[in-house]
């Protein structure tokens, strides 16, 4: 297929470009570069845009003959879209609109979407199953919650295929050691372990010790980019006219922030200092995928399950990249 990834240029964008690659497609990105990095896709598929530009977003479409796009571009910071809701609601929600009515005027009606664990805001249960209740506690996840809507009503309306995968914590590099993780302000905690590793930084915060987990840090589902990507794969190959399958990706399994300490320690060989903080607001105790679903129905399995690889395919990016795509 003739794919387009919006967003293609950042964290798991350009990691599902390579993966679309490998599987055989023809790939266009769409990227504005306010935080994705031109050196993260192959030379010659970029189009510089943005979501709020309409016509460009027709002409990438239409001039390239794309048959399917994969979604990804979105601000992403929690507190950031607590602090300033509508920079979040105009790029995120209106932006992907943006996105769906160019795809309708030219008539390309499949779509793959990058959700997120953050539509169930704090979770009464672990792990989460997709039909568990639905309840963002910050506009980062009203906003991905509502394009989940919007993609269902496109569907009944005008018969879009659509997928939503609700990640959990993205995290990992490419293991031919070629891109990985570069944000900036870095805000996620293996990227900020590994920082100190490098030297870059003293020491890392925990976020919050007394919560009720067996050792008082708080528990996230800690998914391999790569597997990420290539559910992407599977689910861009699998849409069907006028319908939609919402699944969460993640392991299954949970680990603490201090297991993730340990895991960066015995894998960097670093003592990594820690300065124990007061819990991060809205920061939920627990969350862990249930990902029967989505191995059920698309054969999907992740190939990473432990965190001490996932990290080591981290730290043999940042160890070679202590500045990211600037070397
Ligand atoms: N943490 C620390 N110290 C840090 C950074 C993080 O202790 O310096 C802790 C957090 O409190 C959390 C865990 O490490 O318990 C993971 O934090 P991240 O910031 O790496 O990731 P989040 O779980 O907050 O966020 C991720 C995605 C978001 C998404 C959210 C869904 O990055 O985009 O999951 O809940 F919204």
């Amino acid at each position: 297929m003739n794919i387009l990834v919006v967003g293609g240029a950042g964290y798991i964008g350009s990691h599902a470009v390579r993966a679309l690659f490998q599987a055989g497609h023809a790939v266009r990105v769409f990227d504005s570069l306010e935080y994705g990095h031109a050196a993260a896709v192959p030379g010659g598929t970029l189009t510089v845009g943005d979501l709020a530009d309409r016509d460009a977003l027709e002409l990438v479409l239409r001039a390239n003959a794309i048959d399917a796009v994969m979604q990804f571009a979105a601000y992403t910071s929690v507190p950031e879209s607590v602090t300033d809701p509508a920079r979040y609601y105009k790029n995120n929600l209106v932006g992907s609109l943006n996105l769906l009515e160019a795809m309708r005027a030219v008539g390309c009606k499949k779509i793959v979407f990058s959700s997120t664990a953050a539509v169930y805001g704090i979770p009464d249960h672990v792990p989460i199953l997709e039909s568990s209740p639905k309840k963002p506690i910050n506009p980062y996840g009203f906003t991905k919650l509502a394009v989940e809507h919007a993609m269902a009503d496109y569907a009944s309306a005008f018969g879009f295929g659509f997928a939503a995968l609700r990640y959990f914590n993205a995290c990992g590099a490419a293991t031919d050691g070629s891109i990985g993780e570069d944000h900036r302000p870095e805000t996620h905690l293996i990227p900020l372990i590994l920082q100190v590793a490098l030297g870059q930084r003293q020491n890392v915060a925990v976020f919050g010790t007394d919560y009720p987990t067996p050792d008082g840090t708080c528990i996230r589902d800690y998914i391999h980019v790569e597997d990420l990507a290539d559910a992407h794969v599977r689910a861009i190959e699998r849409l069907i006219p006028g319908q939609g399958m919402t699944y969460n990706v993640g392991t299954g399994s949970g680990f603490s922030v201090r297991e993730v300490i340990d895991a960066c320690r015995r894998v960097t060989g670093h003592p990594i200092a820690v300065v124990e903080r007061p819990r991060r607001a809205g920061d939920p105790p627990a969350l862990v995928a249930s990902s029967d679903a989505i191995r059920r129905d698309l054969g999907w399995s992740p190939r990473f399950t432990t965190v001490e690889p996932i990290v080591a395919s981290a730290w043999a990016w940042h160890s070679t990249h202590p500045n990211g795509f600037e070397g």
